[in-house]
């Protein structure tokens, strides 16, 4: 197995057992994310079963390693950039959650219209903006029309992050087809400083194909490079730390 080369303590073996820690009170991070949208008004539930989970990993990820600077392609209503958010301020860090969505009105044909909104709104009713910059914009390009409509919004905004690498943990959940997650794992590892905790995480490792094959083609390029995990329950994620 690779050892990563990076200046701080970060190993992915250490952050995984922190995660499998946490399983024991997912509740408690539940009723958290819970109260912080209440904010709003009314009570949203977290689904007990996929979502909490990857949530209770992103918080612990970034709560228990040196992690700061983040990129997340996928903001919908900012359940993930609100559970980094909310690890950032426990940290007492100046970090910054950079997410990026075209925001289309309706994603999924879900019942909720207007999602980025929604993360706009919790991000600023419980202070937690300080740690949330929202980019309207394509990660890359507009592929992923079987799951949204596809707004006229800016292009490539990963490619130009990328231009000065600056990110500690890079977060795929936006396009969802193969060539979007791929791409975006391409263009997000080139977001990665040299000397930071360098860590990539991609969600629905397991529920869509598309995105399982993405990851199997990036990590068998770059096989030399990477340590990988799978998370293999619910929807899944997959978990990997590059050497600079
Ligand atoms: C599954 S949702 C993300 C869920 C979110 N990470 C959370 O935890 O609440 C996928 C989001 O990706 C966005 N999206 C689709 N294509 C994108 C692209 N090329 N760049 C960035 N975001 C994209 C959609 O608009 C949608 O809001």
């Amino acid at each position: 197995m690779i050892t990563p080369v990076k200046k701080n303590e970060d190993n992915l073996s250490h952050i995984c057992q922190s995660i499998s820690a946490r399983w024991k009170d997912v509740a408690g991070f539940k009723k958290e994310i819970e109260d912080t949208y209440a904010l709003l008004g009314y009570r949203w539930e977290v689904d007990p079963n996929d979502q909490i989970h990857y949530l209770t990993a992103l918080h612990t990820l970034v709560l228990e390693s040196g992690v700061e600077q983040i990129i997340q392609t996928g903001t919908h209503a900012g359940f993930s950039a609100i559970s980094m958010a909310l690890a950032l301020r426990k940290k007492g860090t100046d970090g910054c959650i950079v997410t990026i969505d075209p925001e289309p009105y309706n994603y999924g044909g879900e019942v909720v219209n207007n999602p980025v909104q929604i993360a706009r709104a919790v991000a600023q009713l419980s202070g937690l903006d300080r740690y949330i910059r929202f980019i309207r914009g394509y990660s890359l390009q507009p592929w992923d029309e079987g799951r949204m409509d596809l707004p006229d919004a800016p292009i490539n905004i990963l490619n130009k992050l990328a231009e000065k690498p600056f990110a500690d943990f890079m977060l795929v959940d936006g396009d969802h087809t193969f060539k979007g997650t791929y791409y975006d794992m391409v263009a997000g590892a080139k977001a990665l400083k040299p000397d930071g905790s360098r860590l990539m995480f991609v969600h629905d490792y397991m529920s869509i194909e598309d995105v399982q094959n993405a990851i199997h083609t990036w990590r068998d390029k770059n096989q030399h490079r990477i340590d990988f995990r799978a998370y293999k329950q619910q929807n899944g994620y997959a978990l990997m730390q590059l050497t600079a």
